[in-house]
């Protein structure tokens, strides 16, 4: 059996796992093997995908090929930005469900507000619609700025559950954690791992995971735990999978925290996508 993952409450009052698996390019057999086995083995509980990964019906697969009941699951996916428009979102959350063969997502999310060409609003209504129907338990969105989220809030008055972000130390997105915080949204760390390049060469994690005798991916991933991120960090490896939720039994202090916050890099982006300009369809 896995390792339990603790567990917290969102602002609807649902509770998920502080570690998930992403899923980025994990599709067919190969794939659907990799979460079904991330789930029964290793103890993975929230499984992260997206309409635009293709690979909702693996992740519907692996979910029905496990041991593990539907309910003791977390399922996340995405809407895309090409089906923002009220009618589409409404169409593609259900499509969405037939592609994984599921009744219902966990947790679906906007996937980038693409602002220009200003349709995340009506998405954001279609979200709601789709969880008052039961077809969705949380909603959220991912890479929206505060002024983003605040006009969800303001328009609707259903301010997003979790707002899935680009973070790892060398984009620790501070001022975007701090309003989340003051706002009772749950921040969820994409790429958790920086995609695990140059960063896993850290001088500076380097040394903190000797002392405590830790990998410098389980350095990271608890950093993220204790800054109260929720990470899904995506590997197709069991071994990885193991190393990256084994991060319970110990604790970064006060200096490690700072030592590793000051990685941070004002373009510290991996792909430079910025969420004000950015566009993903
Ligand atoms: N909302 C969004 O806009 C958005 C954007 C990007 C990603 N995401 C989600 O976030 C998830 C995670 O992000 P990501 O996949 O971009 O990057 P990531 O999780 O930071 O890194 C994944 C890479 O790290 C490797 N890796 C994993 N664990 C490792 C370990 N312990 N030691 C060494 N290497 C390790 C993986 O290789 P192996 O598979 O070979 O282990 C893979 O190449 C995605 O899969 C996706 O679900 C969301």
């Amino acid at each position: 059996m896995g390792i339990p993952i603790p567990e917290i409450t969102l602002n609807d009052g649902v509770t998920i796992p502080v570690v998930g698996l992403g899923t980025y390019t994990l599709k067919g057999c190969q794939g659907a093997d990799a979460i079904q086995s991330a789930i029964d083995e290793r103890g993975y509980r929230l499984i992260d995908s997206a309409y635009n990964y293709e690979n909702e019906g693996t992740v519907g697969e692996a979910v029905r090929r496990s041991s593990v009941s539907r309910e003791e699951l977390k399922i996340t996916s995405k809407l895309p930005g090409r089906y923002q428009e009220y009618k589409k979102a409404v169409i593609t959350i259900e499509e969405s469900l037939y592609r994984a063969n599921l009744d219902y997502y966990d947790l679906y999310l906007i996937h980038w507000p693409n602002p220009k060409q200003d349709n995340y609003l009506e998405a954001w209504q279609a979200l709601i619609d789709a969880k008052k129907k039961g077809l969705i338990r949380s909603i959220g969105v991912c890479n929206f700025l505060p002024e983003h989220l605040e006009r969800l809030h303001r328009e609707t008055g259903v301010m997003p559950s979790i707002n899935q972000i680009e973070l790892h130390p060398l984009f620790n997105q501070e001022q975007q954690r701090k309003w989340h915080k003051v706002n009772n949204v749950t921040t969820q760390s994409w790429s958790p791992l920086a995609r695990a390049n140059e960063v896993l060469q850290n001088s500076t994690l380097q040394q903190i995971a000797e002392k405590h005798n830790k990998s410098i991916s389980q350095v990271i991933l608890r950093w993220h735990y204790q800054l109260g991120a929720i990470s899904i960090p995506k590997s197709s490896s069991p071994e990885r999978q193991f190393e990256n939720i084994s991060i319970f039994d110990f604790t970064l202090d006060e200096a490690d925290m700072n030592l590793i916050l000051g990685l941070n890099q004002t373009d510290g982006r991996i792909n430079n996508q910025d969420p004000a300009i950015y566009e993903e369809f």
